[in-house]
């Protein structure tokens, strides 16, 4: 075949983009490095894919430009995502805050875009690697399969969380060489760990929940989400989603009553629950591992009846505002997704195409574009790549 339209990554991105530019007649050939196709999304949202959010909205991303998502984002809306998971017939079901995930599995998502692909002549060749992208006339890339011609080269390889799955820095590198813009990168919706002096007291609690927790960064963001310690930090929803919005050196202060105000409500167990043990009187509110180990850390001793005003609100900041300093994330190795990429500033929000650099695009987690946990980063996915799809 020779192609109009050269994709490279067979990503969520990817495959979307094959999709809308071969419904408009054009000749595409998708080149992915690994021997799988979307592997990403076979493992995503616990092996169930959380596709889409009903809530989805430009302010649920991060960018320098954060107006830039709002185009595509309103021209491929979660609602087309939807229903094209309709007319697959997959089952699906929103477990939580609008989150839409798969009944059975990931698969299905995949399948689905794989026989779309077919049914408009994408080509999809796994195991090829490209060493070199060159514009003349067309664009000439040397691949693994040989030298390939094309009018329009799409970039969609994706960020760099998971190498052992194809990661790849790729992108920027292509995005560097044809004088694009790169917002630095680094890991996103990632655990965040701990010193051994914090660990000391929290290793202990690996496993333990506490469901909701808020958890703020310093810049004032919150979610009210679980958060879950585990024997290198802390993770869990309301951590992944803070951990975006966090910068070595920052704390987080963590409420494990939120809607409460933990001191007035201490006092008050002084009163009513004068005889109990601290630690069960906490155990009402946290998990009673988790409130075990704060009075042990405290020292406090003695019942409720014995405590000070100054214990207890020694207790209401440890349970309501814990400040507590991470000292790094688990990195790219455990990340969902990275933050930054392809400055939004040199690409068109409409076409996805490089402002300098007629029929070169750039498509789905590469830009500088990047979502909230909860199926926004599959929805700019989509909708970045149907929008290239377009003009490709
Ligand atoms: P994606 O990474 O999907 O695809 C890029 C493709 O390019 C890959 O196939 C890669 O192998 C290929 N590639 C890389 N370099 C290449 C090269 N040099 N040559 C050729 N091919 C190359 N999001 C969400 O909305 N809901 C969810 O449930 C989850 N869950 C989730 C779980 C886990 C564990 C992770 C790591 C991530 C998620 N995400 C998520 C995030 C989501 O998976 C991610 O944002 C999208 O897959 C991004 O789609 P892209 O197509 O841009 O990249």
């Amino acid at each position: 075949m020779t192609p109009d339209v050269v994709i490279i990554g067979a990503g969520a991105a990817g495959l979307m983009c094959a999709i809308a530019a071969g419904q408009r007649g054009r000749r595409v050939l998708v080149l992915e490095h690994t021997d799988k196709i979307a592997e990403k999304i076979r493992i995503s949202g616990g092996g169930r894919c959380n596709f889409t959010n009903l809530h989805c909205a430009p302010d649920r991303y991060l960018s320098q430009n954060p107006h830039f998502c709002r185009s595509a984002l309103s021209r491929y809306t979660q609602h087309d995502f939807i229903a094209l998971v309709a007319k697959h017939g997959i089952a699906y079901h929103e477990k939580t805050l609008g989150q839409l995930f798969c009944d059975h599995s990931a698969g299905d998502i995949i399948n689905a875009l794989l026989k779309d692909c077919k049914e408009v002549g994408v080509e999809i060749r796994t195991g090829t690697s490209v060493s070199s992208i060159k514009k003349e006339d067309t664009f000439i890339i040397e691949s693994s399969a040989g030298k390939i011609e094309a009018e329009s080269v799409v970039i969609a390889t994706g960020g760099l969380s998971i190498p052992k799955i194809g990661a790849t820095p790729f992108g920027y590198e292509i995005a560097k060489q044809f004088g694009l813009g790169i917002i630095p990168t680094r890991a996103g919706l990632v655990p965040l760990t701990f010193d051994p002096h914090i660990l000391d007291h929290t290793k202990a609690l690996s496993g333990v929940a506490v469901d909701p927790a808020r958890v703020k960064s310093e810049d004032g963001m919150h979610f009210d989400e679980a958060i879950l310690f585990t024997h290198r930090g802390v993770s869990g929803p309301a951590i992944l989603q803070i951990s975006s919005y966090w910068e070595p050196g920052q704390a987080v202060s963590i409420n494990m009553m939120p809607g409460q105000d933990a001191l007035e409500w201490l006092k008050e167990k002084r009163k009513t629950s004068a005889k109990s043990q601290p630690h069960t009187v906490l155990a009402d509110v946290v998990p009673s591992r988790l409130a075990q180990t704060i009075c042990d850390e405290i020292a406090v001793q003695g019942r409720m009846a014995d405590q000070s005003d100054k214990v207890l609100q020694t207790l209401a900041i440890r349970l309501g505002a814990w400040a507590v300093k991470p000292s790094g994330s688990e990195g790219y190795r455990t990340a969902e997704v990275t933050l930054g990429g392809v400055d939004t500033n040199d690409l068109s929000s409409k076409t996805m195409e490089a402002k300098a650099v007629p029929g070169l695009f750039f498509i789905g987690e590469v830009v500088d574009v990047t979502g909230h946990l909860g199926g926004f980063n599959f929805q700019w996915a989509w909708a970045s790549g149907w929008c290239a799809g377009q003009y490709a």
